[in-house]
């Protein structure tokens, strides 16, 4: 039974966090980059958006369910990938897609799991899972790792292109995976090369980060898997219609939530130019970064998304009660944003249009 000083919101579940978490694993989820100036937009462009709600609509009956790359789901709100989920609870990643499979929603793996994508699979087999890949120069790596994830099932690869390298904060300027946790789907690497210690493989993997790639990758990862593929971390129109041009399935606009480059713009906020640029394509169009509250989910949809993911809630959920804490998180977005939809007059997804919001004036 609840008790009425558990946390509910997830702003809460996040103080809750920072109080047991410790610093080394706190610091690494929570914190942007540089100056943290793109962290903190995405909440306040959210919170710049006002909504304009109508009165007296049928509104008894909601249905909330969505279709992702064809695959039906309870809600549009899914779970984003995120590195190394066994330092927020012991259960990590297996309680993340517990939790997911039980509100019949999706999550993507992150390629730095601190589960084997094939332990996650053989946890949720049903559940829909999609994996999350960098760009190595050790092209033979990648496509080993693809091939795991086609075989486990997972039903697209999610290509992360805003990582040609990783963004800089203070915060995790010391950062380690301690020692008791791995790299999960590195093994064969940790095996053939014999690293004394994740610092060691960590930096391995760093190195291997491929930044003389152009968009024409694109079209080599669809030539080595027949998975859908979506791209994270667009930010323009232009890169958007590129994206489309190499046969993306799918955009998921993301900042990475504020931890690559900092001064980028919110992706709420280019999320509408990125859907006008893809219209009539057919390439879905989903965004992260900054979503906390079921009003940024209405929003997100009124401004076309097709879906919104979440990053760092997952993380706040887990560190609070493993599975039964991204549970809640998941439950709470869900629960909110029927809420919101109630209010705002809209009984289905397709009654989110882009007369719901007012948004402030962009500077171009
Ligand atoms: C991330 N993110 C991320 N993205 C990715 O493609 N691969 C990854 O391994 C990770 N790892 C990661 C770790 C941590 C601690 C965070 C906070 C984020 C980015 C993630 O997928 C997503 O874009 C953001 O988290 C979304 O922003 P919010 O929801 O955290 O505000």
């Amino acid at each position: 039974m609840a008790s009425i000083t558990d946390p509910v919101t997830i702003d809460e579940l996040e103080k809750y966090a920072s109080n047991h978490l410790d610093k080394n694993a706190f610091d690494y989820y929570s914190t942007g980059a540089e100056n943290d100036v793109t962290l903190r937009e995405n909440r306040l462009a959210f919170n710049r958006i006002k909504l304009r709600p109508r009165m007296l609509r049928d509104v008894s009956h909601q249905d909330i369910s969505v279709t992702v790359l064809g695959h039906k789901l309870n809600m549009p709100i899914c779970v984003s990938p995120s590195a190394f989920q066994a330092m927020a609870h012991p259960d990590g990643e297996l309680a993340t897609v517990k939790a997911v499979s039980s509100l019949g929603t999706a999550m993507v793996l992150s390629l730095y799991s601190t589960t084997s994508l094939e332990d996650v699979a053989l946890e949720a087999p049903n559940t829909i899972k999609f994996f999350q890949m960098q760009l190595y120069t050790d092209r033979q790596l990648m496509v080993t790792i693809i091939k795991r994830a086609e075989k486990a099932r997972y039903k697209a690869i999610l290509l992360t292109v805003d990582c040609p390298l990783y963004g800089r904060h203070q915060g995790r300027r010391r950062f380690e995976l301690p020692g008791h946790l791995k790299y999960a789907n590195f093994s064969s690497v940790q095996q053939s090369k014999q690293f004394k210690s994740n610092a060691e493989l960590g930096a391995h993997i760093i190195a291997l980060l491929d930044c003389s790639v152009d968009w024409t990758i694109l079209d080599w990862l669809r030539s080595i898997t027949s998975l859908p593929v979506v791209v994270k971390g667009i930010l323009t129109p232009e890169d958007a219609q590129l994206a489309v041009q190499h046969g993306a399935n799918g955009i998921l606009v993301s900042n990475h939530g504020g931890r690559q480059l900092d001064g980028v713009p919110a992706a709420i906020e280019v999320l509408p130019e990125i859907v006008n640029a893809v219209r009539g394509t057919g390439v879905e169009v989903y965004m992260d970064s900054g979503v906390r509250l079921g009003t940024d989910v209405l929003k997100a949809l009124a401004l076309g998304a097709r879906a919104v993911f979440v990053g760092r809630p997952a993380i706040w959920g887990l560190a609070y009660k493993g599975e039964q804490g991204v549970k809640a998180v998941l439950q709470t977005l869900r629960d909110e944003f029927k809420t919101a939809m109630v209010l705002a007059g809209c009984a289905s997804l397709k009654d989110i249009t882009s007369s719901l919001v007012m948004r402030p004036a962009t500077s171009h």
